[in-house]
């Protein structure tokens, strides 16, 4: 995003070894901590950061028979999904194009074009801050559901994430396909199920509609999309709001509340998809804090829901 101050210490992470100095280094010290990977998806308040940023740089694919694989934490997100649409796996080909990296992925339950990076997740081999100890966590200690997991709820900031293990089916993607895509290919004669192709299309979709953060300075989706109670869903056809069963799309809010494409303190609200801030002259956190808490109140205002954020903010506690 292009703001936010900086970090007393900053430590890579290269081998599970290193994990354990960092672990050592910051209890010594008594110091505050966080673990990034790409920084795709997280920025710093203005004051800066006191403590030690513990940076993920593992690298590693390990392929294990049956469409198992180990993937290291520091590996980028979408060299995987390239690496695994090469081989003919399905099962993460609508996640192309993601930016940040592998051991990120499982912390808010990356998903997009109808997948969720949790369907392909056996379990997540982590270093545990609390005990420092080394741990498997299997998929269903993770509690993962729409943009969360206990890595990004109840216990942020506890488990470093080394290495991710995922299951993969070999062939053809199957089902029904995210309304935007299959609309894609149909304009554009595709009928392949390959999920190399597949993930072709899912990049020339995002390529045309969001922006890439080493070009433009944002941070993807900025709010997340608004789940309702199933008893709320008559009211939303009663107030003409479009919805996909309890998923109110908080684009179309925006969008709908007239501040697509308007400037917020330097951050723009993208016309191309209201859900992504775009910082085009801001240069701090506070001007960031501002614009959200005046989109946010507009939407409010109109439609009654209030917005929630999507990314995760360094040093501050969040829910
Ligand atoms: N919409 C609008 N106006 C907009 C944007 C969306 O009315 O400006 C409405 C439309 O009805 C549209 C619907 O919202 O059909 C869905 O829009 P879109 O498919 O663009 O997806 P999204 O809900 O805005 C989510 C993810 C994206 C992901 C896309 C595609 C969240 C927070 N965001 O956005 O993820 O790429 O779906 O599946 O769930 C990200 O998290 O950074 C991200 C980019």
């Amino acid at each position: 995003m292009q703001i936010g101050g900086i970090s007393k210490y900053v430590i890579e992470i290269h081998t599970k070894d290193d994990i354990v100095k960092a672990f050592n280094f910051v209890r010594e010290k008594n110091l505050p901590f966080y673990f990034l990977g790409a920084g795709a998806n997280t920025f710093g308040t203005d004051e800066g950061f006191s403590g030690a940023i513990i940076l993920n740089k593992i690298l590693g694919i390990t392929e294990i028979p049956d469409g198992e694989f180990n993937v290291s934490g520091g590996e980028k997100w979408d060299d995987f999904v390239s690496f695994i649409v090469e081989r003919g796996y399905s099962g993460v080909e609508c996640l192309a194009g993601i930016p940040g990296t592998v051991g990120a992925a499982p912390v808010q339950n990356i998903g997009a074009y109808g997948q969720e990076v949790k369907d392909t997740i056996l379990s997540v081999e982590v270093f545990d801050f609390k005990t420092g100890k080394f741990k498997t966590l299997e998929k269903a200690e993770c509690d993962f559901s729409y943009r969360h997991s206990i890595f990004n709820s109840n216990e942020r900031g506890r488990y470093f994430i080394l290495s991710v293990n995922f299951k993969l089916k070999k062939g053809e993607v199957e089902g029904e396909l995210y309304n935007s895509l299959q609309r894609y290919l149909d304009e554009n004669g595709i009928s392949s199920r390959d999920p190399k192709i597949i993930a072709e299309a899912v990049r020339k979709i995002r390529d045309s509609k969001l922006p890439k953060p080493e070009e433009e300075a944002s941070s993807g989706s900025f709010f997340k999309n608004v789940y309702v109670s199933e008893d709320k869903v008559a009211e939303l056809d009663e107030r003409g709001i479009p919805h996909h069963g309890t998923k109110v799309n908080t684009g179309w809010l925006i969008e709908n509340a007239g501040l697509k494409g308007k400037d917020f303190y330097g951050f723009k609200v993208s016309d191309k998809a209201a859900l992504v801030l775009i910082n085009e002259s801001a240069t701090s956190y506070s001007d960031l804090e501002k614009a959200v808490e005046e989109i946010s109140k507009a939407v409010e205002e109109k439609f009654g829901f209030s917005l929630e954020q999507e990314p995760n903010v360094i040093g501050l506690e969040q829910k």
